[in-house]
This record gives C-alpha cells, structure tokens and sequence, in this order.
C-alpha cells in the first residue's frame, strides 16, 4: 500500500447536474452514482477518495487552497472553467500537487470552445471522452506518479 494514497476528486460547475444532463454526452450516471463508482474504482487501486463539488468558482478557489494538507494528488473535472477560468488554473498551480483532468465527455469533437483548456498545462495528463472509466484511468495515472515519486 502506499505511504501517499490520498485523491482529492473535485467536479466543478454543472456536474452535480448529471443525470439530468444529455447522456448520450455525459453518460447515464448521476453525480451520487458517479462518485460511488469512483470510490469502486479507488478501493481497487488501493487509493483513499474525497469528493468536492462546487457551482461557485471562488469555492474551488479556496479548496485548491487547502487541498495540499488533506491530498496527496487531485482529480480534477472543472466543467465549463476548464476553458476559460485563469483563477482555477493558478488555483491548481498553487496547491502543488500532481493532478489529472477528466472530462466525461470528448471535449475535442465537440463545439470549437471546449478544444481549450486553461488547466492542461498545470496537470500531468488529460483524459476524456471515456465517461466514468476515465476516472479509472486518471486514478491509474496518478497511482504509478505517486508510487514512482516516493521518497
Ligand atoms: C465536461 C466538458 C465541459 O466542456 C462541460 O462544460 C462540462 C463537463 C465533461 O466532463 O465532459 O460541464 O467537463
């Protein structure tokens, strides 16, 4: 087991909107359900989960803040300020810790604005367009980043 085990899983705005949101887009998985599988996920890779969801930037902000004392690496699903809010962005480079962004859907053949993130440069890896699985795939990355980076 590692040392350093502990994932920060943050949805930003409109994600606790899922289920009522086009599931041919984002899947047939509410925000409960979702985090649920999540969690699945993590006890699988023997990781420890806490899940943070806001619709007020500034409420991120202030996570990102304190989320150095409580995680060692972040997931992060900014929703709509994936492409265009700077605070989340230095937000993230503050908290200084290895993050991977997800996105449910296939932010790159869809509408010309969501090809754009302002986070990517702040994460170690971007996954999208695998629905939940991707948070699989996010948890993997960060699971072999933190093993191969322990001191
Ligand atoms: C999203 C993609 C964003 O473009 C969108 O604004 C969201 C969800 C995704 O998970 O696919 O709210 O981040």
């Amino acid at each position: 087991m590692l040392a350093h085990n502990r994932i920060a899983v943050i949805s930003g705005v409109n994600l606790d909107q899922l289920g009522r949101r086009d599931p041919a887009i984002y899947g047939d998985l509410d925000y409960d359900r979702l985090t649920q599988r999540i969690g699945e996920f993590a006890k699988e890779l023997e990781l420890s989960t806490q899940f943070f969801q806001t619709n007020f930037e500034g409420e991120l902000v202030e996570y990102l803040h304190r989320v150095h004392d409580i995680a060692d690496a972040v997931v992060i699903n900014p929703g709509a300020w994936t492409h265009y809010s700077y605070a989340i962005r230095d937000a993230l480079e503050i908290a200084d810790l290895p993050a991977v962004e997800v996105h449910l859907s296939d932010v790159m053949n869809r509408e010309e604005f969501r090809r754009s993130s302002v986070i990517a440069d702040v994460c170690i890896a971007t996954v999208s367009g695998k629905g939940a699985d991707g948070y699989r795939e996010a948890l993997t990355t960060l699971r072999d980043h933190l093993a191969n980076t322990a001191a």
